[in-house]
């Protein structure tokens, strides 16, 4: 199968799928996001988000969504930050994109009965969007192209003595990327591609503006990035099928691409550190000390976690789709 197919089974397998049956975020699970790193993430994308609804004008009634809201902690934070901006949750028809049964029973208990829909399509159309997704783009599924001394070649997986081995079968009919050195191997994600058009469809008829924040590359480029996580620790990716969060870097330039094409705008891709100190997460944090003097010095590692270089502050990017005439936060 291609590693497409592989992700997605691995990912999404009704009974087998790590999404589906057995996913495990935060300190004691497999893998760590920034909701769960701080309080101080959430809460800046709720202040993005209500400045953003302003800027659009402060419609009503207007469509609150995020995609991918893993156990609800983002969300949470978000509607605690937005609580003192008047009308916004009144105007706010809220929406979750989930197709995990058992982290939208996560979401249920934090959040409380909403209204969910595994695709973006079950949205209703006909009001504007506010948009929010971290850590999405990189499960959604990609192929795997390299280039051989003979020509490229598509990345398979397969049975082989002992278990899952990766072999190589001829690229299908058209298939012609740039040349590039033997060894080299391109990643192309179908669904991000889509995703894009989909968000820029929506925003482009209905207005708004979809933020979407993940660990990822801002120029298109080689790499082998497929990486499964158990415990935090880097696996095989063929090692624990089903058992292992399965991700690909997220192909942002292929994503803003697709959203300008059908008519959306799209900003330049800025690094997260960036994104949050011009959301002001420096002096968030700074209150937050202020406040309680005990736990300084965790509030101080954790924003270094956010934005320093070498933590996630430059490997993780965020890009907007918007309204071509909207001057959005943190990008202007
Ligand atoms: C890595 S978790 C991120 C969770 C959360 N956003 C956070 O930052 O903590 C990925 C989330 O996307 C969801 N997801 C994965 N593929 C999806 C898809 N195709 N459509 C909607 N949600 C998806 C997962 O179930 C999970 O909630």
């Amino acid at each position: 199968m291609t590693v497409a197919d592989y992700m997605a089974a691995c990912l999404h397998h009704p009974e087998f799928g790590y999404y589906a049956s057995r996913p495990r975020l935060g300190a004691e699970g497999d893998f760590i996001t920034a909701p769960l790193v701080s309080q101080m993430f959430g809460e800046l994308i709720g202040l993005w988000a209500a400045e953003t609804w302003m800027r659009m004008g402060s419609p009503s009634p207007f469509r609150l969504v995020e995609m991918g809201p893993g156990d609800g902690t983002l969300m949470s934070d978000v509607l605690r930050a937005v609580r003192a901006v008047p009308g916004f949750l009144d105007a706010a028809d809220l929406w979750l994109v989930e197709t995990s049964p058992p982290l939208r029973e996560a979401q249920r208990a934090r959040l409380g009965e909403l209204q969910w829909t595994d695709a973006l399509a079950g949205v209703p159309d006909g009001a504007p969007l506010v948009l929010i997704a971290n850590e999405l783009l990189d499960c959604l599924p990609a192929r795997q192209f390299v280039r051989t001394e003979t020509g490229w070649a598509e990345r398979r997986v397969g049975l082989a003595e002992g278990g899952l081995a990766f072999g190589l079968s001829p690229p299908p009919n058209g298939f012609m990327p740039s040349d590039a050195a033997p060894g080299s191997l391109l990643e192309w994600s179908e669904p991000t591609a889509m995703l894009g058009a989909e968000v820029g469809r929506r925003i482009a008829a209905d207005g708004g503006a979809g933020l979407f924040i993940d660990y990822g590359r801002s120029e298109p480029g080689y790499g082998d990035t497929l990486q499964a996580l158990v415990a935090h620790q880097k696996v095989s990716p063929l090692e624990r099928p089903g058992e292992a969060d399965l991700t690909v870097h997220a192909d942002f330039p292929t994503f803003a691409l697709a959203a300008r094409k059908v008519g959306a705008g799209a900003t330049p891709i800025l690094e997260q550190g960036e994104f949050l100190r011009r959301l002001g997460i420096a002096e968030r944090a700074a209150a937050l000390a202020a406040a309680r003097p005990d736990k300084a010095e965790v509030i101080g590692r954790q924003l270094a976690r956010l934005v320093e270089a070498d933590q996630m502050g430059s490997l993780f990017k965020a890009v907007v789709i918007h309204t071509q005439s909207l001057a959005v936060p943190g990008f202007e």
